[in-house]
């Protein structure tokens, strides 16, 4: 969607894979969905180094408002949870140098049961939000059917923009048909809105990072065209500093993630997170990776027999990235190669690897070995060819 916002892969946090719908709050004070939880999120966001990275967005999901509309007709908060109404978190966030991002549904009612957004209230819904200062809407697909969602996602397009407020537009629709066209429009989709959801819900474990990852390779030439600023394949939040990754499955979703140029929402608690996990989510070189400018979704080159795959996406000045991912259960394994055999042009490459800060050059045809652990990857940063400087040149 070209309105201006997101013309690199959006970055922040978003409460639903860790928190869900824990509406909880006299029993578990610190993890129910509260302006609380979000305030505590935005602390860490700013004081902890993640703001400066690029992580801004704080993202409220399901399970905030009230079950009942106003007199007005208008979405509110719940009184309980968010006794200072989410105008004041906004600014909140908006103090802190965040953004704040809110959750709708595109239908009768959202998946946790609140208040939808029926077709005729897109416009009331789309100007409460503004009137709030929220910075972000995802639109989820729940309780609606496939004529709702086409014609109310791209309404509520429209219906944000004429706000006049800048607010970045997720849509779950693609999601919610199957991911695939037919029936999807991807190039609707990436003219209405700025991310999109187009498969599962993620869930804490490496099986589920595994076979979103998976999709979203095997559909490459389907998905990954439409991708490029201020549009993007959204594969769900990173699990990263969760319960279910080990450490070279938490690098392998991360160097994955930014292959795909995908949205970075980490789903995980700040207040606590190991300082392991906070290395990979704060790698600067895969950060930039991911920030790319040129903003092409990158695609998997091959599928090993030995169980190692490779993954490529293309950079600005003809950088480029390079990902060795082993699917193996044995031990590390020792995968050769060259980067003529991946397709790249005659010259020498200055390599960085991502995760340890080895560097090294190769010449095009120079077999070099990368040591792959089990879900584990080897992500590389390739810079340009020097080009050789013929001597004697007229
Ligand atoms: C389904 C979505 O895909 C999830 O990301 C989350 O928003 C839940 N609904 C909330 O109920």
């Amino acid at each position: 969607l070209d309105n201006g916002l997101m013309r690199t892969p959006p970055m922040g946090w978003l409460a639903w894979e860790r928190y869900r719908c824990d509406i909880d709050c006299e029993r578990d004070p610190k993890n129910c969905i509260s302006e609380n939880l979000f305030k505590d999120m935005a602390d860490r966001l700013s004081e902890d180094g993640w703001r400066e990275l690029g992580y801004v967005y704080v993202n409220v999901d399901d399970c905030w408002s009230s079950m009942e509309r106003d007199e007005q007709g208008r979405l509110q908060a719940d009184p309980k949870r968010f006794p200072g109404g989410i105008a004041s978190l906004a600014r909140y966030m908006h103090d802190r140098g965040l953004k704040l991002g809110i959750y709708g549904d595109m239908g009768t009612h959202t998946c946790g049961g609140y208040p939808g957004t029926n077709l005729d209230q897109i416009e009331t819904d789309a100007q409460t939000f503004a009137d709030w200062g929220v910075d972000m809407l995802k639109l989820d697909g729940c309780y609606s059917n496939e004529s709702v969602q086409a014609e109310g996602y791209p309404r509520m397009s429209k219906a944000l923009n004429a706000t006049g407020r800048p607010i970045a537009y997720s849509c779950s629709w693609p999601a919610y048909r199957g991911g695939l066209p037919p029936k999807v429009n991807y190039t609707q989709l990436g003219e209405i809105c700025n991310l999109w959801r187009n498969y599962g819900d993620i869930q804490d474990s490496w099986d589920s990072v595994l076979s979103i990852s998976d999709w979203f390779f095997k559909n490459q030439d389907i998905v990954g065209p439409v991708a490029g600023p201020g549009k993007w394949n959204d594969p769900d939040m990173l699990v990263i500093g969760d319960f279910g990754l080990s450490t070279d499955q938490s690098r392998s979703q991360m160097a994955l993630w930014a292959i795909m140029a995908a949205p970075l929402f980490m789903s995980n608690d700040l207040r606590t997170i190991s300082s392991g996990a906070r290395a990979i989510l704060q790698n600067k070189a895969l950060i930039s990776i991911s920030q790319d400018p040129m903003g092409v979704q990158g695609k998997r080159l091959l599928q090993e027999k030995s169980g190692i795959d490779v993954y490529w996406r293309p950079l600005s000045d003809n950088g480029s990235a390079l990902v060795f991912f082993s699917r193996r259960h044995d031990m590390p394994y020792r995968h050769q190669t060259s980067l003529s055999k991946l397709n790249y042009t005659t010259g020498i490459y200055k390599m960085y690897e991502v995760f340890t800060g080895k560097v090294g050059t190769v010449e095009d045809t120079s077999e070099f070995t990368v040591s792959v652990n089990p879900s584990g990857v080897v992500m590389l940063y390739v810079f340009p060819p020097v080009k050789r400087r013929r001597l004697h040149a007229n």
